[in-house]
């Protein structure tokens, strides 16, 4: 479960970590009596579940309390990548001297935890990493030992981490190991942490996800779910039992089991770097039985996403045969009828696979579009997403 900041931020706060959570609020008019209590200069932050939120106008500094009405106003039903603004943390104005970026993850391929930290912290991380990846320092951890007096002083060390902030960051780094480790954290990221001008460190931002199996040991996590703040589209496919993720890309896709999809989006992302870096809008996983309602529930969720141009459905008959999964399609089409507006890509093989087509084929319906192998599908759904981005902008 990933957490919104200013749930990152009461851990932070459990765990003695120099941090200002400040106050959320929902509605525009509440960031005035906020922003008094928190001394008048304040920044109005977007909180959804999502990176780049500065980037995308969803942080902004307010000077008093009319203009953090006037930015929460702004930033409430901001769409960020997605996902709606629905709350805005109000806090204080920090005197930032310097943004660092300090994180410590899961490193699964190494089947290691991992730290990754940089003085050349802030929203441009991606961009240093990438550039300049010698300002990135990775340290291994090993989970047997995990982050002792040793570890915290080379990590201090291989950051290059400022002299006079050097022993406040051993002090921060052992703290967030030890929220890390006892919530049962795959990630707990601060970018940025700050130098204030003071010379004390703070973390402004935070991003915590925590490991759902574990949550038998942490029943105080269930307060951190929120099913006001989850995806709308999310939410509905809870209801309808269907095996749904949402993600950033334009291109929909509808699978027959977890393999198959997770595979398909692989195919989807290579696909797409040819049509100007197209990427799957989600993962959904209809599972053995393919009926026609589960079809039409799928499709319906998929075409619903504002992100999605097109519709991959990539199915391998199994028990649940190809013409089945046809039917299957064309009658959720016929429940559809209107709403359904986007071009889609189907892709059957397996058990039945001529007659699965050949009832698609005689449908004839004018969005869908046979293609016979999964990268030649994968390819024209990326080619029509990236058609249909274009013409919408
Ligand atoms: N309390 C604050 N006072 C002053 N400036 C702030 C404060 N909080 C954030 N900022 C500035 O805004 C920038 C972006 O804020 P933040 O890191 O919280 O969002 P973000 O990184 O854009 O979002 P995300 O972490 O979702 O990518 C920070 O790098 C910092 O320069
Ligand atoms: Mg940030």
């Amino acid at each position: 479960m990933d957490l919104m900041e200013y749930q990152a931020k009461q851990l932070f706060a459990k765990y003695d970590v120099p941090v200002t959570v400040g106050i959320v609020v929902e509605n525009a008019e509440d960031a005035r009596a906020a922003t008094e209590e928190l001394g008048g200069r304040v920044v109005v932050k977007a909180q959804v579940k999502t990176g780049g939120r500065g980037k995308a106008g969803g942080v902004k500094l307010a000077a008093s309390p009319e203009e953090a009405v006037a930015k929460a106003a702004e930033i409430l039903g901001m769409d960020i990548k997605g996902h709606t603004v629905r709350r805005v943390l109000i806090a204080p104005t920090a005197d930032i001297a310097e943004e660092y970026y300090f994180s410590f993850l899961v490193d699964r391929s190494n089947r290691n935890y991992l730290c990754i930290a940089s003085i050349e912290g802030g929203i441009e991380i991606e961009e240093v990493a990438r550039s300049n990846p010698d300002a990135v320092a990775k340290v291994a951890i090993d989970p047997l030992v995990g982050v002792d007096a040793v570890k915290a002083r080379e990590i201090v060390e291989a950051t290059r981490f400022p002299a006079e902030v050097a022993e406040e960051a051993l002090d921060l780094i052992t703290k967030l190991w030890t929220l890390f480790v006892e919530e049962d954290a795959g990630l707990v990221e601060v970018n940025p942490l700050v130098r204030l001008g003071d010379g004390h460190l703070e973390a402004l931002d935070g991003k915590v996800s925590l490991d759902e199996n574990a949550d038998f040991r942490h029943t105080e996590h269930a307060a951190f779910e929120d099913s006001s703040a989850a995806d709308p589209l999310e939410a509905k496919a809870k209801e309808k039992g269907l095996n749904y993720v949402k993600l950033d890309g334009a291109v929909g896709i509808i699978g027959n089991g977890a393999g198959l999809v997770m595979s398909t989006l692989d195919v989807v992302a290579y696909a797409g770097e040819a049509h100007g870096g197209v990427k799957p809008a989600n993962f959904l996983d209809i599972g053995g039985g393919a009926s026609a309602e589960v079809m039409a529930d799928g499709l319906d969720i998929i075409l619903n996403d504002a992100q999605v141009k097109s519709v991959f459905v990539n199915v391998f008959g199994g028990i649940t045969a190809c013409d089945a999964v046809a039917n299957g399609i064309v009658s959720a089409l016929g429940i559809l009828g209107d709403s359904a507006t986007k071009p889609i890509v189907v892709r059957l093989d397996g058990n039945n696979v001529v007659e699965g087509r050949r009832i698609l084929e005689q449908a004839g319906h004018p969005l869908v579009t046979l293609v016979d192998t999964m990268d030649g599908a994968a390819d024209r759904a990326a080619e029509l997403a990236a058609a249909g981005s274009e013409s919408k902008g």
